[in-house]
């Protein structure tokens, strides 16, 4: 390739270290693709001509049908997709296979062929995250008012819904689908034509390569087009929040389908068993998605080290970008689909999630709040009062519920029989009627937006 100036071939590890034919043959789809519009433009703009970009464009075509069917040979020797591929189109089509080049470098094409990529999974990454948010809202309608417990610190918090909960999640994983959205419009810009970082004398049409390849318009500044790779940075980064989002989740699956909570029955589908211990159904999957976050983030934090420190403009450094893209979008496409698939499946136990959410004096705050009310009093001095009745119904080993009135007013001797009405998680439940609450009607009211959001 540029045999010209060298007298010897590189050492062993010099092919070794520079080759990245290992993995960037992920690429070849869109090398191809990113080629084919790159011919088609240089005869539009008679750089090259019809009949030469004819024959580059069905030999490419060849190409990509030999590497999708297993027989194209990659060689180490040329160093990486774009060199194999056009290596192999040489070989192809002889001399006109040598004009592809004009007007490109290597530098403009790895970073189309790498947004395309990427573009790609950003996609791909927006369909699963719908697909998660129809799941978990198809298991939040219908149980708006399945009552479990709520938790801070996973300590007994308020009670609140199987619906509100999911619906929970329904935010988090609709925030992560506008920030793969946002990443998507802004990484939609081709870099095609920047060449190796000036751009080029002969009179290319990068508005008709961008418009061939579904970009928005062309990239404005050729240096920048060579040197950035925001557009993987921040698909890493969205797609890091939503591992996080993922994990966290994962992890109250966990937790929740242990023995000591039985919140929730995993599917066999989605569960395995044990080869020693007969009873087990352990939960892999969830903790699979759980520890998945790890690699994802670990992704953006390898590029963001790459990149930070680099000089205008392209560096090899910069071929570092792909492995840990490529491992991120594998490991969060399957998250998404293995979480997906545990929500379809998942069944609430929902007489052990009321019974739970009864437990640690969970109605405290409705007692304190009904104090304000009807005592008048401040807050924090109903806050006291209700600390004083916990302690006596702990001491009592009894819900608030179980303390008479005798022992109520021994506490608080204004209090009467109509606080009992408030200590209830039905009650508790249903009193929470504020804008984004977890009473029944509120989280009906979520549900209908994001069904109208989703429809
Ligand atoms: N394999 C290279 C990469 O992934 C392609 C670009 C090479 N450009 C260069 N000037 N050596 O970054």
């Amino acid at each position: 390739m540029w045999g010209g100036r060298f007298a010897s071939g590189p050492d062993a590890v010099m092919e070794e270290i520079n080759a990245s034919i290992g993995f960037d043959r992920r690429l070849a789809a869109e090398d191809v693709e990113g080629s084919r519009a790159h011919a088609r433009m240089l005869a539009a703009t008679g750089v090259i001509t019809s009949g030469d970009a004819d024959q580059i464009c069905d030999g490419l075509l060849t190409i990509l049908s030999e590497i999708e069917g297993g027989t194209f040979e990659f060689s180490r020797a040329l160093e990486d997709i774009h060199m194999n591929v056009e290596g192999r189109l040489t070989a192809l089509i002889g001399a006109p296979a040598g004009r592809l080049h004009t007007a490109r470098s290597r530098n403009d094409q790895v970073a189309l062929d790498f947004r395309l990529w990427v573009r790609a999974r950003t996609d791909e990454a927006i369909a699963g995250l719908e697909a998660l948010i129809r799941a978990l809202v198809a298991q939040a309608e219908g149980r708006e008012a399945v009552i479990m417990p709520g938790f801070t610190h996973l300590q007994s918090a308020q009670p609140v819904t199987w619906g509100h909960h999911m619906m929970a999640y329904v935010e988090m994983f609709g925030r992560d689908l506008t920030r793969f959205r946002d990443a998507r419009a802004r990484m939609n810009e081709c870099p095609l034509g920047a060449a190796a970082l000036a751009g080029t004398s002969f009179p290319i049409d990068r508005e008709l390569t961008a418009k061939a390849l579904d970009f928005d318009r062309p990239t404005a500044n050729s240096l920048d087009s060579v040197a950035d790779r925001d557009f993987a940075l921040e698909y890493l980064s969205a797609a890091s929040i939503a591992a996080t989002h993922l994990s966290r989740f994962a992890e109250e699956l966990v937790i929740w389908s242990s023995a000591q909570f039985r919140f929730v029955k995993l599917s066999d589908r989605f569960t395995t068993g044990s080869s020693i211990m007969p009873q087990k159904r352990n939960p892999d999957a969830a903790e699979l998605v759980r520890a998945k976050v790890a690699r994802i983030t670990g992704a953006f934090v390898t590029l963001s080290t790459v990149m930070k420190g680099l000089p205008m403009t392209y560096s090899k450094d910069m071929q570092e970008d792909k492995e840990p893209v490529f491992d991120a979008a594998d490991a969060l496409s399957l998250a998404l689909a293995a979480m997906t698939g545990m929500v379809a499946d998942m069944t609430p136990n929902e007489a052990r999630l009321r019974e739970a959410a009864g437990a640690g004096f969970s109605t405290a705050t409705d007692l304190a709040d009904w104090c304000v009310r009807k005592l008048d009093i401040p807050f924090r001095s109903a806050h006291h009062i209700t600390g004083a009745l916990v302690k006596a119904a702990e001491e009592r080993g009894v819900d608030l519920a179980d303390l008479t009135l005798e022992e109520m007013q021994a506490v608080e001797p204004r209090i009467t029989d109509d606080v009992y009405s408030v200590l209830t998680v039905d009650a508790s439940v249903a009193s929470r009627t504020s804008h984004g609450g977890t009473a029944p009607d509120q989280v009906k009211a979520q549900i209908a937006r994001w069904k109208e959001r989703l429809a």
